[in-house]
């Protein structure tokens, strides 16, 4: 047997179980409330995928494409960015168009970190975040996001003054998933200013950029003054756009990030299907309030879920942005952990969720909802966990 350490290095998918679990229901007939990945289910607006199917059709765009993006939809980021944050970027040194914001993320770290650099990210968080700089062959050392924002940067403050080799990257992300924790400008401005005093790389997530409640605005970190001297930021098209099957995403800021990701990808891809590029280009270009209506759909289906289970005694705080809901396991169930949990919730409620404890060790004790369902749905989910509640006491799941 040959050994794969990259691969080694790489543990089960925490997720698998309960996935796994929900398939095996599926196929005996359940019907299971899918509230477990955080898939989008509104169709991408109907202007895009028509520039889609029109592009599509001509030969010109069948050839390899552009590894970085064709210049139209540098330039539509860069405008983007400029409408919705007022932040100016150079299309050619600025900005790269990336299969995804994980796929840039993974390839960014890959570029960046190597044996014997230490990245500082969040604990929970989304998993590329954490396994992006594993698969790098560098290590990471995890801070705990469970008493906010503050409390994180604190710990990230004295990590960074006990740790050796010094840290040389740091990987947040606000709207954030899982835990939904936002931000504002001042604390983006507290993290650029700790990175350019220790003299790290800072990527920022913003995924969620557009997925915002009640008034809220996620700021961009490059809003902050000299950001781009140390950050890059990533984006998603997957979200706003509900183009997740596409694989569209960016990242920008910082050049020499954005040039060492342009040199590694321009060795592993050709680019996105020059169709999609087009596409993606209009959606950025065209009418907005596509995405304000996918916002409402989200902000709906959270006050559903939200309120309906306040109803029934499990109270839940509403997230400001995100797509998801983090919630804390129910008192009659803690001790259980939140593996167990999510297979009790899928046995007893026929609704799938995320255990926390799969987005790190310090998201045990939680579990996250995906606003993937419709409203419908998501009160068909609370009728059977409220069932699932009045009778705790039960066998632990096989
Ligand atoms: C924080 C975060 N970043 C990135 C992604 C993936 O984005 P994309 O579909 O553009 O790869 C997700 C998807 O869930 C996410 O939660």
């Amino acid at each position: 047997m040959q050994e794969f350490p990259r691969i080694q290095r790489l543990p089960p998918y925490v997720f698998a179980t309960v996935t796994e679990l929900k398939s095996k229901l599926r196929h005996a007939g359940e019907d299971i409330i899918d509230l477990g990945m955080g898939n989008p289910d509104l169709p991408t607006p109907k202007h895009i995928v028509e520039k889609l199917t029109e592009a599509a059709r001509l030969p010109k765009n069948h050839r390899y494409s552009a590894s970085r993006g064709i210049p139209k939809l540098r330039l539509a980021i860069c405008n983007w960015y400029k409408r919705k944050f007022g932040v100016e970027l150079d299309p050619e040194t600025e900005a790269i168009a990336t299969i995804g914001a994980k796929e840039g993320l993974a390839h960014l770290v890959l570029a960046t970190m190597g044996p014997g650099d230490i990245a500082l990210v969040p604990s929970p968080t989304y998993p590329i975040h954490t396994y992006s700089v594993i698969i790098a062959g560098a290590d990471v050392r995890s801070i705990p996001l469970i008493d906010g924002v503050d409390d994180f940067m604190d710990r990230v403050e004295r990590a960074m003054k006990t740790l050796w080799p010094r840290p040389k990257m740091l990987i947040i992300s606000f709207p954030h998933n899982p835990t939904t924790e936002v931000v504002d400008l001042d604390f983006l401005k507290r993290v650029v200013a700790f990175a350019k005093e220790n003299d790290i790389l800072l990527i920022h997530d913003l995924a969620y950029a557009d997925l915002v409640f009640d008034g809220y605005k996620a700021p961009s970190i490059l809003q902050v003054p000299g950001a781009k001297d140390v950050a890059v930021e990533l984006y998603s098209m997957s979200k706003g756009y509900s183009m997740a099957g596409w694989r569209v995403g960016f990242v920008v800021g910082n050049r020499q990030m954005v040039g060492a990701l342009t040199r590694i990808k321009s060795y592993l891809d050709y680019g996105m299907f020059q169709a999609i590029q087009i596409a993606a280009t209009v959606a950025l270009n065209g009418p907005q309030r596509v995405v304000d209506e996918a916002v409402e759909v989200y902000r709906k289906r959270r006050d559903c879920l939200v309120d309906g289970f306040g109803r029934i005694g499990w109270d839940i705080a509403k997230p400001k942005g995100t797509m998801f809901v983090w919630a804390p396991i129910p008192a009659p169930f803690d001790a259980m952990g939140s593996l167990e949990f999510s297979k009790q919730m899928l046995l007893r409620a026929k609704v799938a969720v995320s255990p926390g404890v799969g987005f790190g060790e310090h998201g045990e004790g939680y579990v996250r909802f995906a606003l993937c369902e419709n409203e419908h749905r998501i009160r068909q989910a609370i009728r059977g966990v409220k069932t699932m509640l009045q009778s705790p006491a039960r066998g632990r799941a096989k």
